[in-house]
């Protein structure tokens, strides 16, 4: 029996213009959830509002996820615009990676800021509204699981999200609110692209996936989906790596082994 439109579920999801935010957007639209999407640009919000009114009620915030004000505003727009907040994807993260030595206060508060406090700070406001039934989706990182050379403050906070899922998933457990991690290896996006076909990354990356191919967005998306789904709802306070084994084998494909090395 379709749903009327007041009783379909709300997901409000961050870093919505672009990359895994974006595809995450088009999986839950697909699925019959009214959306907040929000990021700073608004034009790109906007284009995609447009190409899915005819599938799904999509409001946009332009905001970034850093401001005091951005949890209390997006949590208040679901609230107002739908009447209710049953899912949130805390997406929106900084890329910045480099050695420890490296890392100076400003890059790591600014990581900290974006892709930790931030999703911290959305969770609790979202918490003040959701009701049983209700998830929260981290998008952390395979780089949360194992060191990635150079991952200094990228890889401490992704690690920090799956602690910080965690203590959502025993706290808000008993009340029917799940919380759980996605944690991507290397997917092509804007965050990416600027290594993803050098000799460096095939060797680290794609000769060693013993699932042979690339991840991509929709694989990303469509884990999201299922963990907020009912089929998921036994699932609780996990990190699930989609990363075609990347990160639980020591996989090196035959060419990589008897190929010479080329400088990165
Ligand atoms: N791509 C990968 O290989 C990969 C692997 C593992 C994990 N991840 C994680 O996946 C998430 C998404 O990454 P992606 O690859 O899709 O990156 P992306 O293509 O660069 O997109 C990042 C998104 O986050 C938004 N954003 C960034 N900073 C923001 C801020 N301060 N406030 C509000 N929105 C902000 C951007 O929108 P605006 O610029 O419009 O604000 C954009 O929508 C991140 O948490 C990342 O760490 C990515």
């Amino acid at each position: 029996m379709a749903l009327r439109a007041s009783e379909k579920p709300v997901v409000l999801i961050t870093g919505a213009s672009a990359g895994i935010g974006d595809a995450v957007v088009r999986r839950f639209a697909a699925g019959g959830f009214r959306i907040v999407a929000l990021a700073r640009r608004q034009e790109r919000l906007t284009q995609l509002a447009s190409e899915l009114s005819a599938m799904a009620e999509v409001e946009t915030l332009a905001a970034d996820v850093t401001a005091t004000d951005a949890p209390q505003r997006a949590v208040q727009l679901a609230i107002k615009a739908f009447g209710r907040l049953d899912c949130l994807v805390n997406n929106a993260g900084s890329g910045r990676w480099a050695p420890v030595h490296e890392t100076d206060d400003a890059m790591m508060n600014e990581v900290i800021d974006i892709s930790f406090k931030a999703p911290f700070r959305f969770s609790r406001e979202a918490l003040g509204v959701m009701k049983s039934g209700s998830s929260i989706i981290n998008v952390g990182s395979v780089y949360g699981l194992i060191g990635g050379l150079n991952g200094g403050i990228y890889c401490a906070v992704k690690a920090g999200m799956i602690g910080m899922t965690q203590a959502l998933a025993v706290q808000y457990g008993a009340n029917g609110i799940r919380a759980n991690v996605v944690a991507p290896g290397v997917i092509k996006t804007d965050m990416t692209r600027d290594f993803w076909d050098t000799a460096g990354f095939q060797r680290t990356n794609q000769e060693m996936t013993p699932f042979n191919r690339d991840g991509t967005v929709d694989d990303v998306a469509n884990a999201v989906y299922f963990l907020a789904s009912p089929e998921g709802s036994y699932i609780n306070g996990q990190t699930i790596a989609l990363d075609g084994g990347w990160s639980t084998t020591k996989f090196l494909r035959h060419d990589a082994l008897v190929c010479e090395r080329v400088p990165a």
